[in-house]
C-alpha cells in the first residue's frame, strides 16, 4: 500500500492549533465529550463507548499516527492554553488513501465560532496538497443541519442519499453523501 498521507506533526488554522492527541490529553478528551455527551450522541455513534479515561486513551493509542495507514486523526486545540475542543479526521480509505472520509466534531460549549470550518480548513487543504487526497468524502443524516452547514461551506458537493444506511444509537437512519475533489478545493 502507498504511503499517501503526510501526518503532520501540527498545523495552523486560524487561532487554532491541530495535531495528533497524546495520552496525556484523555483527561481533556473526557471532559471535551462529557459537556457535549447529549449533542454528540445525536449525531456520532460511538459516543456511547466511551465512558471513562480508560476509553479516551484507548482511542488515543488507536489514533496515532500511522501513515501506512492512510489515516490522519487530529486534535483541535484553541488559545495559548491550547485547550482541546475537538476532533477532525480523515478516516475509512481506499484507493491507497486517494480516497477518504472526513468528520470533525467541536465541543458544545465552543461551536458557532467557526472552530470547525477552520480546522477542517487547515486539514484537508495539507491533506490535498501534501498527500496523495484526490477525493473527500463526509456522510450526515439529514437532520444534520449544522454538519451540512459546515460541509456546503467548505466546498463539499451533495451526492445522494442512502436510505436506512446507518444505525445510530437505536435508530436506523439515511445518510446524506457529501464530496469534493482536489481540483474543486484548490478553487
Ligand atoms: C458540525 C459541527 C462540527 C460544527 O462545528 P462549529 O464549530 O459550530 O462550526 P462553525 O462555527 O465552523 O460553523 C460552520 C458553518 O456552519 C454553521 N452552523 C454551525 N452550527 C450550526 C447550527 N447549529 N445551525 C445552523 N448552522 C450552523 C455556521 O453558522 C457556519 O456557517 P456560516 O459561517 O455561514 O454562519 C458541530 O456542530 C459538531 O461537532 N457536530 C457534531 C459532529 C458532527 O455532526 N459532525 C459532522 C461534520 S462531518
Amino acid at each position: 500500500m502507498t504511503a499517501a498521507f503526510v501526518i503532520p506533526k501540527a498545523l495552523q488554522g486560524g487561532k487554532l492549533r491541530l495535531r495528533p492527541l497524546k495520552e496525556k490529553d484523555a483527561p481533556a478528551l473526557l471532559e471535551a465529550i462529557e459537556v457535549s455527551r447529549p449533542v454528540l450522541r445525536r449525531r456520532l455513534r460511538w459516543v456511547d463507548s466511551v465512558q471513562g479515561i480508560e476509553d479516551c486513551k484507548a482511542f488515543i493509542l488507536r489514533s496515532l499516527p500511522a501513515a501506512e495507514m492512510n489515516e490522519v486523526v487530529l486534535g483541535i486545540f484553541e488559545g495559548r492554553a491550547g485547550r482541546l475542543i475537538g476532533v477532525a479526521a480523515l478516516q475509512n480509505p481506499a484507493e491507497d488513501g486517494a480516497v477518504a472520509e472526513f468528520s470533525v466534531w467541536v465541543r458544545a460549549d465552543r461551536r458557532r465560532r467557526g472552530h470547525a470550518f477552520e480546522a477542517a480548513k487547515a486539514l484537508i487543504t495539507h491533506c490535498f496538497r501534501k498527500a496523495g487526497l484526490r477525493r473527500l468524502y463526509a456522510r450526515l443524516e439529514p437532520a444534520n443541519r449544522e454538519g451540512r452547514k459546515l460541509v456546503r461551506k467548505l466546498g463539499f458537493r451533495y451526492e445522494g442519499r442512502l436510505r436506512r444506511e446507518k444505525r445510530l444509537n437505536g435508530r436506523w437512519v439515511d445518510q446524506e453523501c457529501w464530496g469534493i475533489l482536489r481540483e474543486e478545493w484548490r478553487k
